[in-house]
């Protein structure tokens, strides 16, 4: 297993806690005579690349590797050909009209969605929330990063570049984290734009999430010199929070 699920699996194990699940805990429990059941392992609901193993009774979301798909059965991811399972196609017979993407919060599945995809980052009947808000799983609706449940198992994304409509669709696009910079990591405020230093250009986070770009000038005296250490902002974007 790559490291950077395992650590992801991690973060969301200890988060697991406080969070409400939209999946069944089928993981052996703890108890007085086995205090630390045996290795348990099972199928995902809804998207057979990923799976689901146990440890001390907590459930860790695991992905196969690329190309392969869990097969219950035999325990363990494998390749299309030898596969009882077909792999995950969302809107396949199924009644529900709009599904929670398996792993990412800002994503689901519009099975009325007929027309082009968004951009070439998108699956088939993909569609994604407005930046920074996330799809809440019970009400199948976009809402305020602030109000949507997520689960342990779908990630709330903070990073303007987590969600794929902001990624380049083409060669001639200014990068996202350009565009788009990242709070990740930011208190509350007003920064300068990490990638552009010498710039006007700040950025506003809340909660970690970008919530206004502005461009800061010096304002001018009245001698018509500018002032330095009087700035006057222009919120250039404005993210819908
Ligand atoms: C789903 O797709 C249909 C058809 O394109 C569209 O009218 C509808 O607004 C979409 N719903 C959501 C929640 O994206
Ligand atoms: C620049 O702005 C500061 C803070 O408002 C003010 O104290 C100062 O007098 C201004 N200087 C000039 C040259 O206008």
């Amino acid at each position: 297993m790559i490291s950077g699920q395992k650590l992801c699996a991690m973060i969301l194990f200890a988060l697991a806690a406080n969070m409400a699940s939209a999946f069944v805990n089928k993981c052996p429990q703890p108890t007085a005579g086995d205090p630390s059941p045996k290795a348990f392992f099972y199928s995902h609901p809804t998207d057979n690349r990923y799976f689901i193993t146990c440890a001390h009774g907590y459930a860790n979301l695991m992905a196969c590797p690329t190309n392969t798909f869990w097969n219950n059965e035999v325990q363990t991811c494998t390749g299309n050909a030898f596969n009882s399972l077909m792999p995950f196609t969302p809107c396949s017979g199924g009644a529900a009209k709009l599904i929670p993407h398996a792993t990412a919060c800002q994503r689901y599945y519009n099975c009325s969605q007929t027309g082009q995809q968004w951009n070439r980052y998108f699956g088939k009947y993909e569609a994604e929330c407005p930046y920074p808000q996330l799809f809440d799983a019970q009400e199948l609706r976009c809402k305020p990063y602030s109000e949507a449940v997520c689960d342990m198992f779908r990630v709330a994304a903070k990073d303007p570049c987590d969600y794929l409509a902001n990624k380049c669709g083409s060669a001639h696009c200014e990068p996202c984290s350009s565009r788009m910079p990242s709070c990740i990591g930011y208190k509350d405020g007003l920064y300068q734009h990490p990638r552009k230093l010498n710039s006007p250009y700040k950025m506003h986070c809340v909660s970690e999430r970008l919530y206004q770009l502005l461009m800061c000038l010096p304002q001018t005296s009245s001698r018509g010199k500018a002032n330095t250490s009087r700035t006057s902002c222009q919120v250039m974007w404005q993210a819908d929070i």
